[in-house]
């Protein structure tokens, strides 16, 4: 039976989710494959980390060059994180000849294009299905089993963080900053968890998913972002009264005029596919101009998973699939030229928007009329009388609003936002319907 040498390095929860998936599923993998992957080496600069997991002994380390060194090592394995030190490890993996199997979305996002070419350069390859929902065999899909469809849109939820803690509110009722510290203990959360709930982290993945989905090189500093922390208990059980859910969504849309793309909190209809994806599941609606709608469900993050989408790319890469694919097909960010973007101004939808106002006399006239004086036409709007904790004159109002164009919307708000009965910024969230089947 053929070995293969692994490196580790970068030992978190992530890569102890790698080591025990290596432990645990050695037999099942070597009966499947023909391969024995042979863990030679975990790079951890953190010695605390050492004693907390069982590995014959030698095989920690704190000096990558025992991994650079090594020729029995095939393929790295690097899960250290961030855009910098990452990045530099990578590139002299590459160049000492191991295939890097990586769950980077950060790096990959934006520095991508560097890396790739590195890899080419090097003759090697990188894999990185487990930068993008977790254990969702997503960008294999994209790059096999849907390989012979013009991609048109993708709709994701793609941070189990954001997922799990919008899912817990609106179900539970429970708090914002307490959902957060689970989805920490829980393994879901990034170190840094402000890249979860402000949607960088799903901006990454989009970024990851648009490249290979529309053949384009993005520059992820032009994708447009909100993220989840000013939606509060009270827009997620108004979305409940009027038949939606709110999700995180990464949105990728390709039209005649160019690429559009987008993370941004979203009503969808209850009925909605998507609607359905609970706590730290992630699920992809992929719109292909010949398979139609292909939704991918799965787990979106902790170590289990992510181990499972990262020993999956480190037996690709040593079988010589994922360099075949690497090699021949023109999907990654180094082979396609620059996108061109949509405008997030000139996209239609339809909105949801929170105001706080004073409950006093002719305060709805006035909201309405900036709504009017714009042409965006209302659809329903709610007042709730002032919660028993709430300041007695304060009160929310939801309207949610027909399709109007983003930019005269965002001129609406900013007038309503001037107005002297407004007491906080309103919380605008987009309401999405369901993408057309073969629309494009
Ligand atoms: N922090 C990420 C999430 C982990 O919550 O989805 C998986 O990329």
């Amino acid at each position: 039976m053929r070995s293969v040498g692994i490196g580790l390095i970068g030992c978190g929860t992530i890569g102890k989710g790698v080591v025990e998936l290596l432990t645990r599923n050695a037999e099942t993998i070597a009966r499947k494959t023909g391969l024995r992957l042979e863990l030679r080496h975990v790079c951890e600069i953190n010695r605390s980390v050492w004693n907390s997991i069982t590995l014959p002994s030698g095989r920690f380390t704190a000096d990558l060059n025992d991994i650079l060194n090594d020729p029995e090592t095939n393929v790295a394995i690097e899960l250290i994180g961030g855009t910098t030190v990452a990045g530099e490890v990578v590139k002299q993996c590459l160049a000492a000849g191991k295939d890097v199997v990586t769950a980077n979305k950060a790096l990959l996002a934006i520095r991508g294009k560097e890396m790739f070419a590195a890899a080419r350069a090097a003759g090697q390859c990188i894999v990185f299905e487990a930068s993008v929902g977790g254990g969702i065999p997503l960008l294999s899909s994209l790059r096999e089993g849907l390989i012979a469809n013009r991609i048109d849109a993708l709709f994701g939820i793609v941070n189990g963080t954001c997922n799990y803690i919008l899912s817990e509110m609106a179900t539970h009722n429970r708090a914002y900053a307490d959902v957060l510290e689970d989805a920490k203990r829980l393994g879901y959360a990034e170190p840094d968890p402000t890249l979860d709930v402000n949607g960088t982290d799903t901006a990454h993945k989009l970024a990851i998913l648009a490249a290979m989905a529309f053949q384009a090189d993005i520059d992820f500093a032009t994708i447009p972002i909100e993220g989840i922390q000013a939606i509060d208990r009270m827009d997620l059980h108004v979305a409940r009264e009027l038949g939606y859910a709110c999700k995180l969504l990464a949105i990728g849309e390709r039209n005649d005029d160019g690429i559009s793309l987008r993370v941004h909190p979203a009503f969808i209809r209850a009925t909605h596919p998507l609607a359905s994806v609970s706590g730290p599941f992630n699920a992809v609606s992929v719109y292909g101009n010949a398979v139609g709608h292909c939704l991918l469900y799965g787990r979106g993050a902790g170590p289990a998973p992510t181990a499972s989408a990262i020993v999956a790319d480190v037996i690709a890469a040593a079988t010589g699939n994922a360099r075949r694919t690497f090699e021949q097909f023109q999907l990654l960010q180094d082979q396609n030229e620059p996108a061109i973007m949509k405008p997030i101004d000139a996209i239609q939808s339809r909105y949801y928007v929170r105001a706080m106002v004073k409950d006093q006399p002719n305060v709805m006239a006035q909201i309405t009329r900036i709504f009017g004086e714009r042409a965006i036409s209302l659809s329903a709007i709610t007042q709730h009388e002032a919660e028993a904790d709430a300041p007695q004159d304060i009160v929310p109002v939801a309207i949610t609003t027909h399709m109007a164009r983003e930019g005269a919307m965002r001129e609406a708000i900013k007038e309503i936002e001037k107005l002297d009965v407004i007491t906080a910024p309103c919380v605008c969230i987009r309401v999405v319907a369901e993408h057309e089947e073969f629309k494009a």
